[in-house]
């Protein structure tokens, strides 16, 4: 059992925070936002995550799981810190490190003794080294310190299953106290791990995400070739995953990734590249892949009903990706944005993530359900594939749209069956 805090009560820290409750560790999350810990306190959980709100509920029932808004309180009581604050990009693609600092110096005046400072929030590489600097400056007491790195691969909507059962965990650090203190917390998990220098360890996050950001926007060109020979991208996405060299996922042809790390993840590792003198050209082409879908979305729609001026269009789905109520540069943003600067009426549904749409795409209608979507819309348009759109009575939604015209932006629907319910079906990358 280790004391542990985690700095920052979004996604990645209640998560983690949860988690390490749950595996028996004494664990204070700490959030600057007050109003975020208050909810927390009183056991209402700020984001949508499977599994979470109950998890939560069960280790502060245990003990096990205490919320603050005092850095200096949690390190003093803690000996293992995770920072878990957000690392959003700037314009320039370098993400804003200065959550990261604001905390490692907060934890530094704090500390009375040893503490082992984790940086689990997404950084470039070398970033452990301002981060270690920075407590050094502010570590008035000289107390003994570590700093390592242990980058987070959970996905939002299976963040608490990816978190207990991960395909790996990466500890970077540089010191054998460090290093123990990691293996030993995370042994009951079972998985491999990887022990690197911290610069490798953060490296590997921001490599592994521009990987899979790469799959997608291969697989989503492959799509467009499959459109211009009359291929099926599903079926060629499966013949070529099967290979387990390659592996099936993230070879899903659709509207692009969107989500708050791709997109920030892959511009920070370019303008580190950048900054370290290599010109990541390939990643600039995933980029622009990515962001053509969502064009070619917008030109999917025009094929089916021309002009969009003052044309009802219906959207299924808000989300960046199902599960999550998460809306953080989700395509939904930019498909929707378009659509109602070229005067269209855009009514959507989506089953977790319109409060949070709310606050991004404020004059669009919001329905109950896809049904109340559907009706009077001249096209429906599918963006996120929750489960709830696989099993909708088509036949019924077919009859209640304005004209029968189904753009499915994510492959939900098999094309054969909703040209026989006699829709005008386009898929992404199919007959
Ligand atoms: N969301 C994901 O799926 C995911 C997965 C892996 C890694 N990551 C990385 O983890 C990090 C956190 O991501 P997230 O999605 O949880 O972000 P988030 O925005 O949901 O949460 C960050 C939290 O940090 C808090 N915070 C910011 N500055 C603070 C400060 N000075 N003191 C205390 N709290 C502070 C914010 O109030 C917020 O609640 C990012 O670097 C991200 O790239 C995210």
């Amino acid at each position: 059992m280790k004391d542990i805090s985690i700095i920052g009560a979004g996604y990645v820290g209640l998560v983690t925070g949860a988690c390490l409750a749950k595996l028996g560790n004494k664990v204070i999350v700490v959030d600057k936002e007050s109003d975020k810990i208050e909810k927390l306190k009183k056991g209402m959980v700020p984001i949508y995550e499977p599994g979470l709100e109950e998890m939560i509920a069960e280790n502060r029932r245990l003990g096990r799981l205490s919320f603050s808004t005092s850095i200096q309180e949690a390190t003093k009581a803690t000996e293992v810190i995770f920072i878990c604050v957000g690392t959003p990009a700037k314009p320039s693609g370098e993400p804003e490190l200065s959550a990261v600092e604001a905390v490692s110096e907060e934890i530094a005046k704090a500390m009375d003794g040893y503490r082992l400072v984790v940086e689990k929030s997404t950084v470039p590489a070398r970033t452990g080294e301002w981060v270690k600097r920075t407590i050094m400056l502010n570590n008035k007491e000289g107390a003994d310190f570590d700093v390592a790195s242990n980058p987070e691969f959970l996905r939002e909507g299976s963040a608490i299953n990816d978190f207990m059962q991960p395909d790996r965990i990466v500890i970077g650090v540089d010191s054998e106290r460090a290093r123990n203190i990691l293996v030993e917390l995370y042994a009951p998990l079972q998985a491999p791990i990887i022990i690197t220098d911290i610069n490798s360890a953060e490296l590997i996050k921001h490599a592994s995400n521009s990987f899979l950001a790469l799959k997608i926007s291969y697989i989503n060109a492959v799509a467009n070739i499959c459109e211009l020979v009359g291929a099926d991208v599903v079926k060629v996405a499966r013949g070529m995953g099967l290979d387990k060299r390659i592996g099936k996922d993230f070879l899903e042809a659709g509207v692009g990734y969107g989500g708050s790390c791709f997109p920030k993840d892959l511009a920070a590792f370019i303008k580190m590249a950048e900054d370290a003198g290599y010109n990541f050209e390939l990643l600039h082409v995933v980029q622009q892949i990515n962001s053509s879908q969502r064009a070619l979305l917008i030109r999917k729609i025009k094929e089916l009903i021309w002009n969009l001026k003052g044309k009802r269009i219906g959207i299924l789905g808000l989300s960046f990706k199902p599960n999550t109520d998460d809306m953080r540069e989700a395509p939904s943003i930019e498909i929707i944005q378009k659509l109602k600067e070229e005067g269209a009426k855009v009514a959507a549904y989506d089953p977790e993530a319109m409060e949070r749409a709310k606050e991004i795409l404020p004059d669009i209608e919001y329905c109950k359900d896809a049904y109340e979507v559907a009706e009077k819309s001249e096209v429906l348009v599918l963006l996120t594939e929750w489960d709830e759109f696989k099993n909708l009575d088509m036949r019924k939604i077919k009859d209640l749209l304005l004209k029968p015209n189904l753009v499915d932006g994510r492959n939900l629907y098999e094309p054969t069956e909703m040209k026989e319910l006699g829709f005008n079906y386009r898929g992404i990358g199919r007959k």
